[in-house]
C-alpha cells in the first residue's frame, strides 16, 4: 500500500501572510499532508508569541483539510525525523531569497541526506510581501488589508492601534546637499 507523504512547511510565521497561505495551498494540492511548523526561537524577539502565531495560522488554514499547524524548536531535521517526514517545503519570492534558501537546503541535506527540500514559487502578487514588511507598515500607522488574512489583520490592529500618520520628516542636511549638488 502506498504510504502517505507528509511535508513540513517550516517558518517563523510572525505573522502568517497571504503569501504563506498560497504556498501551503499549493503544497497541500501535491502532498497528502502538510504540517505548517512554527519555529520557537528564544534567541529572536518575535512580535507574536508561538501560541498566537499558531492560532493565526490554524484559523487562516482551516479551509484546507490536509493542512495542520504545529511548532518546533531546535534543528529542523530533528523535528522532521520526529514527525516521520522527509519533505521540507519552502517558498521562493525572488532570486534574492534563493541564496539563503539554497544554503539552508544544502545544510539540511548535509545533516540529514534522506530529507529533501522542495521549493514552491510564489504568485507574483505576493512577491513583495514579507512578515517583516507587514509588521513595519502596521507599526508606523499604515494598513494593508489584502496581504494578510482577516484574523491576522485584526491582531495586527490590536497590537499596533492606528495612530495619526506622522508627517514625514525632511532631512535639512540632505536637502542642502541636493541643492549644492545641483541635482534635479
Ligand atoms: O520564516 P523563516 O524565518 O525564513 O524560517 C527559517 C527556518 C525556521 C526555516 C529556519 O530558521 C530553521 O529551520 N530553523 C531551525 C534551526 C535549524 O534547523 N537550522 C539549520 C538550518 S540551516
Amino acid at each position: 500500500m502506498k504510504r502517505a507523504v507528509k511535508a513540513i512547511y517550516p517558518g517563523s510565521f510572525d505573522p502568517i501572510t497571504n503569501g504563506h497561505i498560497y504556498i501551503a495551498e499549493r503544497a497541500a494540492s501535491i502532498f497528502d499532508e502538510v504540517r505548517v511548523s512554527v519555529l520557537v526561537n528564544s534567541q529572536k524577539r518575535s512580535t507574536f508569541s508561538v501560541d498566537e502565531r499558531c492560532s493565526m495560522a490554524r484559523e487562516a488554514l482551516s479551509y484546507l483539510p490536509n493542512v495542520t499547524v504545529g511548532h518546533f524548536q531546535g534543528l529542523l531535521v530533528d523535528y522532521l525525523r520526529c514527525e516521520e517526514s522527509r519533505v521540507i517545503i519552502r517558498g521562493l519570492r525572488a532570486m534574492s531569497d534563493f541564496e539563503y534558501e539554497f544554503q539552508m537546503a544544502l545544510m539540511n541535506r548535509q545533516l540529514a541526506p534522506e530529507i529533501e527540500t522542495f521549493f514552491i514559487v510564489t504568485d507574483p502578487q505576493y512577491s513583495y510581501i514579507s512578515s517583516s514588511v507587514i509588521r513595519d507598515i502596521f507599526q508606523f500607522g499604515g494598513s494593508v488589508h489584502d496581504v494578510v488574512p482577516p484574523g491576522v489583520f485584526r491582531r495586527l490592529r490590536e497590537r499596533f492601534p492606528p495612530q495619526t500618520p506622522q508627517t514625514p520628516q525632511r532631512n535639512p542636511a540632505g536637502e542642502q546637499r541636493k541643492t549644492e549638488g545641483g541635482a534635479p
